[in-house]
């Protein structure tokens, strides 16, 4: 199948069909400021409503944000209490645009421990949305990729036969993860580090990685669109010789 191509300024560029962000470098764009790591994190989702926007204008299929990991907890508690509360005022106040804009909200991550206020406003847009076909982005929210992994097997050996397990396949595999997503196509971190920090550890299995060293909240539609510039110029050859 021939990926899907737009004209930007004057070039094609290929339109990957999942993109996951890494949303990093809020607290050190803050810092950079004088201002606080809450004031860092307002910045970065506001942005994030922006750029999801324009992403899905482009074409894109899927994007995974992530915005909390497992190991965020061990975080002040001011700090992950802000954060728990963007994500309630993002599931509330974001219904309109993400119905007008016919796009489905999924999460991934587990409930523990996650406060209820948040398990209840993340279930009830997803429930609000799950028919919408534009689009899907998921939250990586409470999300840890080995955790992810650890959960699927629990559940397949709950659910198999040994014989069933046998004869398990990859794709099987991947329906008992948190989202039965497509593989990611092109990952990007923002705020120049250089690792994975347990992101998406099955579904990154042959994405491309791009790393700007902008921090989040600068991170905006130009920027993006030079991401897909440099995915454009990979060559992405799967363990084969040449793709393209
Ligand atoms: C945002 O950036 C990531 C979230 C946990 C939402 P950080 O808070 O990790 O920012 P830095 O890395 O400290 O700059
Ligand atoms: C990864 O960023 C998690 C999210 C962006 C949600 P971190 O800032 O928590 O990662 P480390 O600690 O630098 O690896
Ligand atoms: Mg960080």
């Amino acid at each position: 199948m021939n990926p899907k191509t737009l004209e930007l300024n004057g070039q094609i560029v290929k339109i990957p069909r999942h993109v996951a962000i890494i949303v990093d470098g809020n607290g050190r764009w803050a810092k950079e400021r004088g201002l606080t790591r809450m004031q860092g994190h307002d910045a970065g989702f506001k942005n994030l409503k922006a750029l999801a926007n324009h992403i899905f204008d482009r074409g894109i299929e899927y994007i995974s944000f992530y915005v909390f990991s497992t190991e965020n907890f061990k975080r002040s508690k001011e700090e992950v209490g802000h954060l728990m509360d963007i994500f309630v005022l993002l599931c509330r106040h974001e219904l309109k645009t993400f119905m007008k804009n016919n796009i489905r909200v999924i999460f991934s991550g587990g409930d523990e421990p996650l406060p209820q206020k948040v398990i209840e406003a993340r279930d009830w847009i997803a429930e609000q949305t799950k028919n919408n076909t534009a689009g899907t982005i998921n939250f990586c929210l409470n999300y840890g990729g080995r955790a992810e992994i650890v959960n699927a097997v629990k559940k397949i050996a709950r659910d198999k036969t040994p014989e069933e397990i046998e004869e398990l396949t990859e794709q099987e595999f991947s329906k008992y993860l948190y989202q039965d997503l497509p593989d990611v196509d092109l990952m990007i971190r923002t705020s120049g580090e250089l690792r994975l920090s347990n992101f998406l550890l099955w579904q990154n299995s042959y994405a491309e990685f791009y790393f700007p060293k902008t921090k989040f909240p600068d991170f905006h539609e130009d920027d993006f669109d030079q991401a897909l510039v440099e995915y454009t110029s990979r060559d992405r050859r799967f363990g084969g010789i040449k793709n393209n």
